[in-house]
């Protein structure tokens, strides 16, 4: 399929979900007004692949929906575990942040954003 539609209308905030998409796991999560805070407060120079938390998020920041693959060698990192509050890979141990940003682990890259939009509210097109 390539596209896929998903109902996030459930989706509490604070909580993640996992769709799939061409084969591979997306991550849907509805950040709390914290997690927007933490994604945002910070330095730059700290990231390894350096990204404003405002580059990442195209449908405002309360959505981040991120292509559930480490980018390390492929691993599926699992929510609200490692040291920066937002994903753990358990293959080589890779920390993601709040915006799936990597911070600490052999991973090179974030995780990616795959294309997605909001057909109407709670209503998610991702593809
Ligand atoms: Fe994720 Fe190696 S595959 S750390």
């Amino acid at each position: 399929l390539a596209n896929v539609e998903v109902d996030v209308s459930n989706l509490e905030v604070g909580k993640s979900m996992t769709v799939k998409w061409r084969g591979k796991p997306v991550f849907v999560r509805r950040r709390t007004e914290d997690e927007i805070a933490d994604a945002n407060n910070v330095n730059m120079s700290e990231l390894r692949d350096p990204q404003t938390d405002a580059d990442r998020v195209r449908s405002g920041p309360e959505w981040l929906v991120l292509l559930g693959v480490c980018t390390h060698l492929g691993c599926v990192p699992i929510p609200n575990a490692g040291d920066y509050g937002g994903w753990f890979c358990p293959c080589h141990g890779s920390h993601y942040d709040i915006s799936g940003r990597i911070r600490k682990g052999p991973a090179p890259y974030n995780m990616e954003v795959p294309p997605y939009t909001f057909m109407e509210e709670g209503k998610l097109l991702v593809g």
